[in-house]
């Protein structure tokens, strides 16, 4: 039987980790896992039942529920693809919003959310052939894959990419607040105590500024397959 790989691409905001990590399950006939989703879901799940909102934050509330949450990647009979679900509801046209990126960093801080996450995710990574994307697969979740891969590009460009995929999906925001709202994840990211975004030091760092997805898709498979 062929050996499979665990696959990691982590990164900053918008550097298009998801969609090559997405083109390189498909190459490689792996499991896609957007580990961001899973914190997405998670926030979509706190403004649904009012535990976070700009003025409030009920944790307590959180922490209680946490193990009763069900999230997970399942099917999703409308178009046969793996997608986020959340107590049952498939939620990925819920979880791009603006208002989600807003709180999703707060959440990801805590220490019993990521506890929470990192058991699915390594659930999901047990068997291998997995590609996972997110902030910390390659130093915390997965810390003896294979292969990982960091991919960084300027804010300026992050916030474009970002900005042009949410107009293109109908979402109603300026520029301005996706740019302030990369920063501001990038800095929680960064700095915070559990699981910090930083580069696994046996990552291969890729600069996606000037590059375009194929030119991405090639370097990663080119290490994988050589
Ligand atoms: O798509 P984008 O890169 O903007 O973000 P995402 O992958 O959907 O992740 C949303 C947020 O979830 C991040 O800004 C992190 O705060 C958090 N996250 C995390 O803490 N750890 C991960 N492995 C993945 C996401």
């Amino acid at each position: 039987m062929l050996e499979k790989f665990i696959v990691t691409i982590d990164g900053t905001s918008s550097t298009g980790k998801s969609t090559i990590a997405k083109r390189i399950a498909r190459k490689l006939s792996y499991t896609y896992i957007d580990s961001g989703a899973m914190y997405r879901a998670l926030t979509f799940f706190c403004l649904e039942q009012k535990i976070i909102s700009k003025s409030f934050f009920k944790k307590d509330v959180l922490l209680k529920k946490l193990n009763n949450i069900k999230i997970d990647f399942k099917k999703n009979p409308k178009n046969n693809i793996l997608e986020i679900n959340l107590n049952g509801a498939f939620v990925e046209d819920k979880i791009r919003t603006i208002m989600v990126s807003d709180f999703v960093s707060i959440l990801a801080k805590l220490d019993d959310v990521r506890t929470f996450m990192v058991k699915i995710q390594h659930s999901l990574g047990e068997k291998k052939g997995v590609v996972m994307d997110g902030r910390d697969i390659g130093t915390v979740v997965f810390p003896n894959a294979e292969y990982k891969f960091f991919l960084e590009a300027s804010p300026k460009l992050r916030a474009e990419r970002r900005f042009n995929e949410l107009k293109k999906n109908n979402n109603k925001v300026s520029y301005e607040d996706v740019y302030n709202n990369i920063i501001s994840r990038d800095t929680h990211d960064i700095n915070r105590l559990n699981s910090p975004l930083k580069m696994a030091s046996d990552s291969i760092f890729i600069d996606t500024e000037s590059l375009d997805l194929d030119e991405v898709e090639n370097i990663i498979l080119n290490h994988i397959t050589s």
